[in-house]
């Protein structure tokens, strides 16, 4: 089963809304299988942001996302990358659609609430920078026959 890896950014964290996060994915139909409250450190920003270091907003970016703590998770289902993507909204909250996570919270485009893999690549790469294996949870709801 397709996996991404999904990011409340400082700012969300910051005005509560991990929960309103968590919620979207959860009514759409994905499985959360890790979460974690964590800080994170210079070095992990540079690695995850690696693509943009070249970037002229590149030291803003890495300043931005040490700046306080993140909600980091781990979220399965079909087709989970793109869709996701979509849900998220474009990158400038300000061109983001309403409806989409970043056109309802965002204002401006560094802090653009949160973070999602573009690809099948780049999903596996950030797994695996932010979560030990054993972080990970994989659970059938099926099997628990408590649920009707
Ligand atoms: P990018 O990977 O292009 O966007 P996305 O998060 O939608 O995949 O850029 C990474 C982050 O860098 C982006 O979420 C916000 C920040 N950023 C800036 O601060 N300034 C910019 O001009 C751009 C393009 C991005
Ligand atoms: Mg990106």
């Amino acid at each position: 089963m397709e996996k991404t890896f999904l990011m409340v950014k400082p700012d969300a964290v910051q005005r509560g809304l991990i929960g309103e996060i968590i919620s979207r994915f959860e009514a759409k139909g994905f499985q959360l299988i890790g979460a974690k409250l964590m800080t994170v450190s210079e070095e992990l920003a540079e690695s995850h942001y690696e693509e943009h270091k070249e970037r002229p907003f590149f030291p803003e970016l890495v300043q931005f996302i040490t700046s306080g703590p993140v909600f980091a998770m781990v979220w399965q289902g079909e087709q989970v990358i793109a869709t996701a993507r979509l849900m998220m909204g474009t990158t400038n909250p300000q061109e983001a659609a309403s409806g989409t996570i970043r056109g309802d919270y965002g204002l401006i485009v560094r802090k653009n609430i949160i973070h999602g893999s573009d690809s099948v690549q780049s999903a596996e790469r950030e797994i695996k920078l932010f979560f030990k294996e054993d972080e990970l949870v994989e659970y059938s709801k099926l099997i628990n026959n408590w649920i009707y």
